[in-house]
């Protein structure tokens, strides 16, 4: 079962924007991370949700996609998240915030994978931007966006190729390719 649920949960980047995901929803996700493991479990992290369709949009224009797809911009209005769970660290709290959010985002999409939806973890973010737009105190550290919603894309995995390219695709159906590489690849004894 966890292997079917790692296997769905896949980086979805288009979406039914006008299905919505509740607050309540949101908070189901956050209190998956809040039970997730923390370095020194100092539990430096915290979140901002979005879900309204106007701070969605302000969100929105900070976050960059799928930087591989050199042709597509990003989701087009539409087909945008319908809800995000910003992941901050607070540095009164540690000066660091290791790989805790890392494996929080984790636990928060495996969440929505199982209750049918998906999202997509940003990285890239106009930090400074967003930051000043939603009035997060300086004490807080963007660190990652969770955008999430119902996915409107079908996402496959394949083994990466002889060539060892890594780069995931759309194919001409829109069908996002995403290779991995083999399990021999990755261990090394
Ligand atoms: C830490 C981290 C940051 C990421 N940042 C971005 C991002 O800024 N924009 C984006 O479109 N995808 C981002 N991704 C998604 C990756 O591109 C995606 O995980 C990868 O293509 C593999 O696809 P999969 O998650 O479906 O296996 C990020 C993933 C991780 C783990």
């Amino acid at each position: 079962m966890v292997r079917d649920l790692i296997f769905k949960n896949r980086r979805y980047r288009r979406f039914f924007q006008e299905e919505p995901v509740s607050l309540e929803t949101l908070r189901e996700l956050v209190d998956l991370a809040r039970f997730s493991p923390s370095a020194r479990n100092a539990q430096p992290l915290r979140f901002i949700l979005s879900n309204e369709p106007k701070n969605n949009a302000l969100i929105f224009k900070h976050l960059a996609w799928a930087g591989y797809l050199k042709d597509w911009a990003g989701p087009e209005e539409g087909e945008r998240p319908s809800a995000y769970i910003l992941i901050v660290g607070d540095r009164e709290i540690s000066p660091t915030f290791g790989s805790d959010h890392g494996i929080a985002s984790q636990s928060i999409l495996l969440g929505a994978v199982e209750k049918g939806l998906g999202g997509c973890i940003i990285g890239s973010i106009q930090r400074p931007g967003l930051q000043a737009a939603l009035h997060i105190p300086n004490r807080y550290e963007i660190l990652l966006c969770l955008a999430l919603g119902k996915p409107k894309e079908t996402v496959v995995l394949e083994a990466v190729g002889p060539d060892g390219d890594i780069k995931y695709y759309r194919d001409a159906a829109q069908v996002h390719h995403v290779p991995k590489r083999s399990l021999d690849d990755l261990i090394l004894n």
